[in-house]
């Protein structure tokens, strides 16, 4: 287990007088700051090393020296190291922003701050806490398909944030290499007359390519393309660049699903539902002259993806669903 001492913490009478302090007389500069509201605040302070003065200016504690921070590589390791030898434990592990902090006392009363970073590559996940992670599970436990919308539009602002949301998804490197339209991204109101003659093009494509029965296309069967709109005021078409190797020549884009994921998850933290119309993929609207001509997008050079956003109808709720439950379908292998 690795071990190194990195910061000396201290409790200031005032930010300013100490910030100046170890900045004009000693030297340092201002690496972070945090604001903990009416908690106070830290600011920390690094010279050429790794290691840093941590300034708090908080009234929860008395100004003074407070504790030296030591960094270990393993929270459980270390306590139990530290319990074992005799060490008065002062504070269990906490989590806190990047990791988990833990407090023990020296044989001279002095506190050590045992920091346990997260076991990545720190830089990486800089701006990641508990926090995020928390919110993540939050959307993703809200998100659902919505198949039924009142027909308010969203702001065109907030349609922006979703479409950036889908623009920042994983893409296959290999055709998109040297390509600065290797995704592109349609916006269609679905009250306009372009929206009508997509949606002819649709159905007679449907007509075309879809086979009749089987039951797992149920779910495509655009009578006419308002049963796939219901009410939604936004059509949205990602298009990917199809290209060599084989995995990425297809009509459906793998690189598309997650453009796809990521708008939904946004459109979830925005309230705005969201509904897959991949109907676009079964009926071949990528290399379907007419409408690729419709929208401008070169014929058969990209694969397509399509869904619908809105506000939810009034009295939609999610159709209950059955997801993989964990006990059952994970193997630790
Ligand atoms: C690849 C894929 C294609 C889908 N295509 C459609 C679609 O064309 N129309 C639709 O209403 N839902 C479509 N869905 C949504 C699924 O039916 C839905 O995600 C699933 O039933 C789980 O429900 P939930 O989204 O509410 O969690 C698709 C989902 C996936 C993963």
């Amino acid at each position: 287990m690795d071990t190194y001492v990195n910061l000396a913490t201290i409790i200031v009478k005032s930010m300013e007088e100490s910030v100046k302090f170890y900045s004009k007389v000693m030297g340092l500069e201002i690496d972070s700051e945090y604001n903990l509201g009416p908690m106070g605040r830290i600011i920390l302070m690094r010279g050429s090393g790794n290691a840093m003065v941590e300034l708090i200016e908080s009234s929860l504690y008395p100004v003074g020296f407070y504790s030296v921070g030591i960094s270990v590589s393993d929270m459980d390791e270390a306590i139990t190291k530290y319990r074992a030898k005799g060490a008065k434990i002062l504070g269990e592990p906490v989590p806190i922003t990047g990791g988990s902090c833990a407090f023990i006392e020296d044989p001279n009363g002095v506190r050590l701050a045992i920091i346990c970073k997260t076991k990545w590559n720190e830089s990486m996940f800089e701006q990641m806490n508990p926090t995020h992670s928390e919110a993540l599970t939050e959307i993703l436990m809200a998100r659902h398909s919505v198949k039924s919308f009142n027909g308010v539009a969203p702001d065109k602002s907030d349609v922006e944030l979703i479409i950036r949301a889908g623009l920042r998804t994983p893409f296959a490197g290999i055709p998109a290499m040297g390509k600065k339209d290797f995704r592109r991204i349609f916006v269609i109101p679905t009250d306009s007359d372009l929206m009508k003659k997509i949606g002819a093009l649709h159905f007679e494509a449907y007509q075309r390519n879809v086979p009749k029965e089987p039951e797992s296309l149920r779910d495509y069967d655009p009578k006419v393309m308002d049963n796939q709109l219901r009410k939604a005021p936004y059509l949205i078409i990602a298009a990917e660049r199809k290209g060599m190797p084989i995995t990425y020549m297809s009509d459906n884009s793998i690189s598309l699903s997650y453009c796809m994921f990521g708008m939904w998850l946004k459109a979830t933290t925005l309230r705005i539902g969201f509904k897959l119309v991949s109907s676009f993929i079964a009926t071949k609207m990528g290399n379907n002259e007419e409408f690729c001509e419709l929208i401008g997008l070169p014929c058969g050079e990209y694969a397509l993806d399509a869904c619908v956003i809105g506000y939810p109808a009034d009295n939609y709720s999610p159709r209950e669903v059955a997801y993989p439950e964990y006990e059952s379908n994970v193997v630790w292998l």
